[in-house]
């Protein structure tokens, strides 16, 4: 093997902990080089337990001097863009959790310090990968649900809310709600699944209505009592496809209903699935007799890995990225065009 590959992370809070550095720390092309958070003891704390040597609070110095070829960027969501677009033009490849940013025009932006840098941005959008929406998504590319026409995405949860007054819950720092934190994901899931095809119009409500309670935060999230909470915890819509399909979503950290779900359903016309729960479904018919396949993908073989992935594809310049940043600026329209819809409580065209 030549050179490996110098990995920085930017944010060193839970996801980057859980996910990002359990998901680079085995593979052998990548040199853990470099941690930054803005919260010194923080970096301090990641760096030790995973013995990274460089040390950081401000990730322009940590870019500058570290010679980065990769950086994984998990901070709160309305730093991306600014992050990304820094280490872009500085000549580092980014993995960006998600949502990519918060604003259509934060999205150009990337996509234009993407083009002028020639580096790669992945977007982490981790439920594209697992078993089963792989599966799913080879089952559909090889034409069995014939055309997708209508489909239903959600994720509800019942006590669910990222921590009260934490920068989940306040709009300057997330860019938004559950729409933005859980809608991002399987909102995402379904176009995926359909094709991402271009939108036509969105027609979606917002409502707060947990702000004071005490008692729905997701289990092990601590919450801020005196923080601000000023974003929607639950976000319900419509959304209409330029190919005339259309979507039905729900989303909602807290809500009164029996159980938390999350889940796609697609209707085509050859076939259908359900991805609910993480359980695959695939609805057909066969010799005249309507028939049900549940495929057994076994979770100790991965189909696919995001971490893998997005090394293969810096290593190959010619493979697809399978979460590309343009799904990113597609994503960023649709979360603007769901408020604007939801505060004047009329759809929004998002094509002629
Ligand atoms: N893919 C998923 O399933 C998933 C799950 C959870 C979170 N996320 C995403 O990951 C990101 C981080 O979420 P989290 O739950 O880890 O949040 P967190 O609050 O636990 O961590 C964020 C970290 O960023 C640090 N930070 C803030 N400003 C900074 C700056 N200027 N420079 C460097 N570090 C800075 C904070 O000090 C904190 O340690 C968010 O974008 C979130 O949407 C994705």
């Amino acid at each position: 093997m030549t050179k490996r590959l110098r990995y920085g992370i930017i944010g060193a809070g839970s996801n980057a902990e859980k996910k990002h550095v359990q998901g680079y720390k085995n593979l052998p092309e990548v040199e853990f080089a470099a941690v930054c958070d803005s919260n010194a003891e923080r970096a301090a704390e990641m760096a030790k337990r995973h013995c990274i040597p460089g040390i950081y609070t401000n990730y322009k110095e940590m870019i500058e001097r570290e010679k980065l070829d990769l950086v994984s960027v998990v901070t709160p969501n309305f730093l991306h863009a600014e992050i990304v677009e820094y280490a872009l033009l500085h000549g580092v490849h980014v993995h960006c959790e998600k949502p990519l940013c918060t604003t259509v025009e934060e999205a150009e932006r990337i996509l234009s310090a993407k083009e002028r840098s020639g580096k790669r941005v992945m977007i982490g959008l981790n439920n594209r990968f697992t078993n089963e929406a792989v599966y799913l998504k080879q089952w559909i590319d090889a034409g069995h649900l014939g055309t997708i026409y209508s489909a239903k995405a959600g994720w509800v949860r019942r006590s669910g809310i990222p921590g009260r007054g934490t920068w989940f819950t306040n709009r300057k720092l997330s860019g938004g709600g559950v729409m933005i934190d859980l809608g991002t994901h399987y909102l995402d899931l379904c176009l995926y699944m359909m094709g991402m095809p271009e939108p036509s119009y969105m027609a979606g409500a917002a409502y707060r209505n947990f702000v004071d309670s005490t008692s729905r935060n997701r289990n092990g999230y601590k919450g801020d009592e005196q923080g601000v909470f000023d974003v929607e915890d639950t976000a319900e819509g419509y959304l209409r496809l330029a190919n005339g399909a259309s979507v039905m979503f729900e989303f909602s950290w807290a809500s009164n209903i029996e159980q938390d779900q999350h889940y796609i359903e697609l209707r085509g016309t050859k076939g259908g699935a359900s991805l609910k729960n993480g359980e695959l479904r695939i609805f057909g018919e066969h010799e005249g007799v309507c028939v049900d396949l549940q495929p057994k993908l076994y979770a100790d073989v991965k189909r696919q890995d995001e971490f893998r992935h997005f090394i293969d594809c810096l290593l190959d310049e010619g493979r697809e990225l399978m979460a590309p940043p343009e799904d990113g600026l597609i994503l960023a329209k649709l979360a603007e065009a769901f408020y604007a819809s939801a505060e004047t409580k009329q759809p929004v065209v998002l094509r002629t």
